[in-house]
């Protein structure tokens, strides 16, 4: 008998993404349109759980054919104590967004800062041996700094206005300087003359803010600099419009959001996500 591809059958396995509200998720799309491209009988639905939920749906993930789930807002770290296994991401962001389900045994897994890395790869940006300035010290920008340093940084500094203690904490155990900075144009700009790459992980600047931002003009930022922004609602930020502006390389949050799954995807299936097919479904791409 002819099994058609996309037909749910008693062999298709369940992905998922919990968190609170979840219903208008990306990863839906983004990980069925995978499923089906590749014609991997699996299908991935958004599971809406409350706090006081969280050990039924452990129970669940133990009962059903759950193979992995993605976590976000807001139990990227309660749901770390259910965790049997945790990878060296994980460890160090101390936050967890992927679990794999190994018949039983769960490893949990961070992918935000990886998928920032590849999507800095995807386009073309290295980032070994590079001098790279964060903006903003918050759970995105913790993943961010932790994959910057294993993927090869020469130096990160990093910029907030409050005081971040876990800052020095992976000063001390990652391979690479990792300083704080409070914002201050000065030495913003100061900084950013030999730095390769910036980015900007605050939600200044974020909708319903768009005019928000936090270099307070295009010049300072210098020639030959490349920009990235996380946020990708409004898709052009107030940065990323004056680095348009002074004719500089730049991206916004929504690579991201794709590679961030895509090494979700990788982690629970092996596989490849194809990002063309994704991006098209995601209405990012044209066909
Ligand atoms: P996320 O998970 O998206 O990183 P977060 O952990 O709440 O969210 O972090 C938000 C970041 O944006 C923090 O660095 C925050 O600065 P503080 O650590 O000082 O709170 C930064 N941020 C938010 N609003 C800001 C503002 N108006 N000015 C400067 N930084 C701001």
């Amino acid at each position: 008998e002819k099994v058609m591809k996309n037909t749910i059958t008693g062999y298709t396995g369940l992905y998922g993404v919990v968190a609170n509200p979840i219903k208008h998720s990306f990863s839906p799309m983004m990980h069925n349109t995978a499923f089906q491209t590749l014609g991997i009988n699996d299908v991935y639905l958004a599971f809406e759980v409350t706090k006081d939920q969280l050990d039924d749906y452990i129970t669940s993930v133990k009962t059903l054919p759950i193979k992995g789930y993605n976590i976000s807002m807001p139990y990227k770290q309660d749901m770390m104590k259910y965790m049997d296994e945790l990878t060296t991401q994980a460890k160090l962001a101390k936050s967890i967004n992927t679990v794999k389900n190994e018949n039983g045994k769960l490893i949990g897994h961070i992918t935000d800062g990886e998928g920032f890395v590849m999507a800095c790869r995807d386009k073309g940006w290295g980032i070994a041996k590079h001098k790279i300035v964060v903006l903003g010290a918050g759970g995105a920008a913790s993943a961010i700094i932790i994959s910057l340093a294993l993927a090869g940084a020469k130096e990160i500094v990093v910029y907030n206005r409050s005081d971040k203690p876990f800052i020095k904490e992976l000063n001390e155990k990652l391979d690479c300087p990792i300083t704080l900075k409070k914002i201050d144009q000065e030495s913003i700009k100061e900084d950013l003359k030999d730095t390769y790459l910036l980015v900007n992980t605050t939600s200044v600047g974020m909708a319903p803010h768009p005019e928000g931002c936090i270099i307070e003009s295009a010049d300072m930022l210098p020639d030959g600099l490349k920009v990235a922004d996380i946020i990708y609602n409004p898709k052009e930020t107030k940065l990323l419009s004056y680095a348009r502006q002074k004719g500089l390389d730049y991206m916004n949050g929504e690579r991201m959001i794709v590679y961030q799954g895509a090494c979700s995807f990788k982690f629970w299936t092996g596989k490849d996500m194809p990002i063309h097919e994704v991006k098209v479904a995601l209405g990012m791409e044209e066909s």
